[in-house]
């Protein structure tokens, strides 16, 4: 991973290259933070390259500047329409062509507007995309591709931007890319890496001693004692002991009580109600709720927030086996409410239902759960989208307008009591799952019946953004991060 620097007129040594991504019409030179003298020399340098700003243009020429040897013209076309997507997508081309050209220390401007956003909010969302674009995960990958990766992002300031101003914006993008690629590391762990008993470990290193954070697990036992028979009916067909994770940020008299719950199933077979054997690779991203969940607490003990905010992640793996759970079987949840289990492979509520029904004793103003829950929601929304459900509607629309801001979006979806109906059972309280028809929102209603009544909850179906098959939109291959910067953001919001 690269460094964040603060860029230096004069660096000990010359930078490898210096890049300046710039809209159509837009001249970036004119908006950095320059001496008189550089900024002449560098537009005269613009004027010969002449680039136009076109999107995915890229120029290179000699840098006439001290500061580096080459500097390279990235364009974004209509800044008007600049997105968060586009920027992505002009980053990771700065990566890749600093990664082909053996560029170690680079100098990077990115004095843009993104559409909708403030010019501050421009400036922390165009950093934080930054410090995210040289992502890959080499984790198990005997030749790691580090060597030819950047050691040093230097960020040249804008215009007006103090340099007090720069340090402070990038010490909080530090934190908060660190938290995206931790939840991203997380994700991309397969199955047989990251089982229910590695992630509690995980969690304890993350958020372990000095932390300010308390970390508890409850194993098989404790989950009996708690009559959590969702968790513990998912994991009975696998060999793996089911955790539940419980994490803890209390400071002295908190402002508020936040419950944050996260979909940790490390590897979702379908159990006996089994998944085709086509693309069920791909539900080792299952606990990406759990990641981000893990990720966004790690950052809150560092942000001090005068909040209490718990992270709940029931953690099991769903397969069949000889003593797996079986279609028709009837289990008691921890509210004391009964299911009549008509398809295995609808786990995820079973088990979220049961951290839910666990939040209640944090007596919670808000609740959000992350979960890929539905592959539905996947057919509702595309990728472009979370779908998001819940009891407050002020809440949802809150989230929906941050999530545009941030590049993380989501979506509302209906909770009408109706739906509970789809999910009527002869025999027990209801069922898990029910026809074809509105997988999202029945899902949601299920949840429903075990969310706290009192607390503002969203559940939040990321299945179609937790992961991606193919590099998207400037996003990676694998895991996304999803939430992580979303949720950071409606919290220090709540600061205000
Ligand atoms: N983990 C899956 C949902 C999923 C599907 C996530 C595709 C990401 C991509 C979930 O546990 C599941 O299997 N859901 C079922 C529910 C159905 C049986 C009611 C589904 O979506 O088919
Ligand atoms: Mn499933
Ligand atoms: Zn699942």
């Amino acid at each position: 991973m690269a460094d964040l620097y603060q860029y230096r007129e004069t660096p000990e040594e010359p930078l490898d290259c210096l890049y300046i991504l710039q809209g159509t019409g837009v001249d970036s030179v004119g908006r950095m933070e320059l001496g008189p003298k550089d900024r002449r020399a560098l537009k005269a340098k613009a004027r010969a390259l002449s680039p136009r700003g076109a999107e995915g243009e890229v120029i290179s020429g000699e840098c006439p500047l001290q500061m580096a040897h080459r500097v390279t013209f990235v364009g974004l076309g209509d800044e008007k329409e600049l997105t968060h997507a586009k920027l992505r997508k002009a980053l990771r081309r700065v990566v890749r062509q600093a990664t082909r050209n053996h560029e170690y220390q680079i100098g990077l401007a990115v004095p843009v507007k993104i559409r909708g956003l403030s010019d501050a909010e421009s400036r922390v969302f165009a950093l934080l995309e930054a410090a995210l674009a040289d992502y890959t995960f080499d984790h198990f990958k005997s030749k790691k591709n580090e060597f030819d990766k950047i050691d040093g992002l230097h960020i040249v300031p804008m215009a007006g931007e103090t340099e007090e101003e720069l340090g402070e914006r990038l010490q909080r993008i530090r934190l908060y890319a660190n938290s995206v690629r931790l939840a991203r590391d997380l994700g991309n762990r397969p199955g047989n890496d990251l089982t229910p008993e590695a992630l509690a470990s995980m969690a304890r290193e993350v958020c372990g001693e000095g932390s300010g954070i308390r970390v508890t697990i409850l194993g098989p036992k404790e989950l009996a004692k708690e009559k959590m028979g969702g968790i513990l009916a998912v994991s009975q067909g696998s060999d793996e002991e089911p955790r539940l994770i419980v994490l803890e940020h209390r400071p002295k008299k908190p402002k508020k009580s936040i419950v944050l719950v996260g979909k940790g199933v490390t590897f979702d077979a379908g159990g006996i109600s089994l998944k085709p054997a086509k693309d069920m690779g791909w539900m080792k991203y299952d606990m990406c709720g759990a990641a981000t969940v893990l990720a966004v607490l790690n950052a809150v003990a560092q942000l001090e927030l005068p909040f209490k905010v718990v992270g709940l992640i029931p953690a099991a793996e769903n397969l069949p086996s000889g003593g797996a759970l079986k279609p028709g079987d009837i289990i008691s949840m921890a509210n004391g409410k009964t299911v009549e289990v008509d398809n295995t492979d609808a786990e995820g509520r079973l088990l979220l239902a049961d951290a839910l029904v666990y939040a209640e004793r944090f007596h919670p103003d808000f609740i959000i759960d992350y979960a890929t829950l539905t592959g539905a929601c996947v057919v509702a929304l595309g990728h472009e989208a979370a779908g998001i459900m819940g009891n407050d509607r002020e809440f949802l629309d809150t989230l929906v307008r941050m999530g545009d801001e941030v590049g993380e979006r989501v979506w509302p979806l209906p909770l009408y009591e109706e739906y509970f109906s789809y999910l009527k059972s002869d025999w027990a309280d209801m069922k898990n799952a029910g026809s074809r028809w509105g997988g999202p929102v029945t899902a949601g209603s299920f949840l429903e019946q075990f969310a706290p009544a009192k607390a503002s909850w969203t559940h939040m179906d990321i299945a179609g953004v937790a992961y991606s098959e193919r590099e998207r939109s400037g996003l990676p291959v694998g895991a996304s991060g999803f939430g992580v910067v979303l949720t950071l953001s409606w919290l220090e919001s709540l600061r205000k």
